[in-house]
């Protein structure tokens, strides 16, 4: 296995903390397709009452626990509305369309920031057996390819207002709702409160090896449960992995405000030695997304040349690298990469 100074690839490359390794060997567990696992319960039972919704349930991952979510809520030949940028439309292989027979429209999104005209732009109610029939607004945050950016509070809740009104159902991807929750200061609950369903990830930022959990209404997650078995996701005793995200939530959460802040301080390096590389206002949460065209650079020369230094990041497009920071990436990793990065940019 390859080591790396910085491994900025992604944050869901983490590996178990001792402590939550020792969490996991000391998991209570039972068959959870009988509701029988005692350490999914109360990990279910925590998410729920983190983001204010009635019940929760465990899925395999974030994929998963959207899919079960997005069915939920739009019958096949309806259409669900999302980002352009979005993960759900991205990056989960057409699922909502393979498995559920959902049709998808985009809005056109900068930094995969949410500005309530973009869905309002599209949702279609009322137009009988003529046009397709919007059920569903997806909102991701924080927003992955949009470089970790969260989600204005405002804006969601003025979207949610408007569908409300229109009796359309929302949806959020809340993969990396922990550090939107750490930036912005809004509670977890008070982001939950604007949406039918949520998801959230404990593999990614908290650093658990595996695992998502959905929340929404009980009767909602009945059937999210029926599907989840149907998708082949009903797991067995798998209360050793919600103890790996019971132990996450404790002790996770708070520190990532750290990888915010190293996050930052990698974009301001590189702003200072290649402007117009990234703006580090811009760079909110723990993912950066340097445009190294800016520096007469191709992303895969950029990815090359730090990889030359021992450390690795992730072309996203021909002229766009994405670097993430998590639990295992500390001060020192983050100064490799800071050194590598204006060595590389600056000899451009
Ligand atoms: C925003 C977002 N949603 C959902 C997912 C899917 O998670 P998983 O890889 O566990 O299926 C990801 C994965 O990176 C993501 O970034």
């Amino acid at each position: 296995m390859a080591t790396y100074r910085a491994d900025l690839l992604s944050d869901t490359l983490t590996r178990p903390t001792p402590a939550m390794r020792e969490a996991m060997a000391r998991a209570d567990v039972g068959d959870d397709v009988f509701g029988e696992d005692p350490t999914v319960r109360a990990l279910e039972e925590r998410v729920a009452g983190l983001l204010g919704h009635e019940d929760a349930l465990f899925a395999p991952t974030g994929s998963m626990a959207n899919q079960l979510g997005l069915r939920l809520h739009v019958a096949p030949g309806k259409e669900m509305v999302a980002d352009q940028q979005a993960h759900v439309v991205r990056a989960e292989l057409g699922a909502a369309a393979a498995f559920s027979g959902i049709t998808s429209r985009t809005w056109p999104s900068v930094r995969g920031l949410l500005d309530p005209a973009g869905p309002m732009s599209l949702v279609t109610t009322g137009v009988g057996p003529y046009q397709v029939e919007t059920a569903l607004v997806v909102v991701e945050n924080t927003h992955n390819f949009g470089g970790g950016t969260v989600q204005p509070i405002e804006a969601i809740r003025e979207v949610r207002s408007a569908t409300t009104e229109l009796g359309v159902a929302m949806h959020l991807d809340g993969a990396r709702l922990w550090n939107a929750h750490v930036a912005s200061g809004v509670s977890l609950a008070e982001y939950g409160s604007q949406f039918d369903t949520v998801s959230v990830c404990l593999s990614k930022g908290l650093g658990a090896p595996v695992g998502s959990v959905l929340a929404g209404s009980v009767e909602a997650m009945a059937e999210a449960r029926i599907w989840r078995k149907r998708y082949g996701g009903g797991m067995r005793q798998v209360g050793i992995l919600a103890a790996a995200g019971l132990h996450a939530l404790e002790h996770h959460v708070e520190r990532l405000a750290d990888d915010h802040a190293r996050a930052r301080r990698f974009a301001e390096a590189c702003a200072e030695v290649a402007p117009g590389t990234v703006d580090p206002a811009t760079v909110e949460t723990n993912i950066v997304v340097l445009d190294v065209g800016a520096a007469g650079l191709t992303a895969a020369q950029f990815v090359d040349a730090l990889l030359e230094h021992g450390v690795r990041t992730y072309a996203v497009g021909p002229r766009a690298v994405r670097l993430v920071w998590h639990l295992d990436v500390d001060d020192a990793g983050t100064d490799a990469a800071v050194t590598a990065a204006r060595e590389v940019l600056s000899a451009s």
